[in-house]
């Protein structure tokens, strides 16, 4: 049995706020083997994006261990996780986080500048992946000129760009309409298909259904954890 490509234990996440130290999440366990497809779902404030952001390697836990594919990078310092995310997973978010005065192919490129991969490479990837999400004739244009789920998409072929075998998403059609919404989550199937474990953050009961698990959080711990049909 290969490892599975997450697997928490005891996680644990406090914030220092001016009341004390706050557990925004309290022990959680969980494992997620490769190739599943996984909504998290929870009210706000429950402690997702804080999940998210340990799974994303984005944050240290104060407590308990993170094993992705099989290393536990829990203890990590900042700059070792900075390279474990850039090499295998790819993070999309909310608010696209796609940087205004740079190209569409600039933006998707920029994960493999931090990589060391040469120029042309990097062109030629980042025109590939936005084609390969519909927007092969925008390479040049600036993110302001595109709508938000073509941003989004941008975003997603970024998070491609250095071939992860996990993709997580934070809410990634909040900022969406539900047809645009539909067509990303389209997107998401599809990389699926094609073997990409993903994990993403809703509270929409449609889009959740798009996974074929769902994990539900309250107040800082899973309290459920469901098989579901998910879209054929
Ligand atoms: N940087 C922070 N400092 C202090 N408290 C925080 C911080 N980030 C999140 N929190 C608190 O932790 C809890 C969980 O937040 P979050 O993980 O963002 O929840 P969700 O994504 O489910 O809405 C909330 O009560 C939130 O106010
Ligand atoms: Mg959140």
């Amino acid at each position: 049995m290969p490892a599975p490509v997450i697997r928490v234990q005891g996680l644990g996440k406090s914030y220092q706020t001016v009341a004390g130290e706050f557990p925004a999440l309290r022990g959680v366990d969980l494992s997620v083997d490769a190739g599943e497809y996984l909504a998290i779902m929870g009210p706000s404030g429950s402690g997702k994006s804080t999940f998210m952001n340990l799974l994303g390697c984005l944050d240290q836990p104060s407590q308990g261990d993170y094993f992705l594919a099989g290393e536990n990078v829990a203890h990590l310092p900042k700059d070792a996780l900075a390279t474990l995310r850039s090499r295998t997973l790819g993070f999309v978010f909310q608010g696209f986080n796609l940087l205004p005065r740079m190209s569409l192919q600039d933006n998707v490129a920029l994960p493999l500048v931090y990589a060391g991969i040469d120029k042309e490479t990097r062109r030629a990837k980042a025109r590939q992946l936005l084609a390969r999400v519909g927007l092969g004739n925008y390479a040049d244009s600036l993110p302001n000129r595109i709508s938000g789920g073509q941003q989004q998409r941008v975003a997603i072929a970024r998070a491609l760009v250095n071939t992860p075998s996990l993709i997580l998403a934070d809410e990634p059609t909040g900022n969406l309409d539900s047809h645009t919404s539909e067509e990303i989550m389209g997107l998401f199937d599809e990389l699926n298909r094609e073997g990409i474990t993903i994990v993403l953050v809703t509270h929409e009961p449609d889009i959740a259904e798009h996974a074929r698990r769902q994990v539900r959080f309250l107040d800082g711990c899973i309290v459920s954890d469901q098989l579901t049909g998910g879209r054929p």
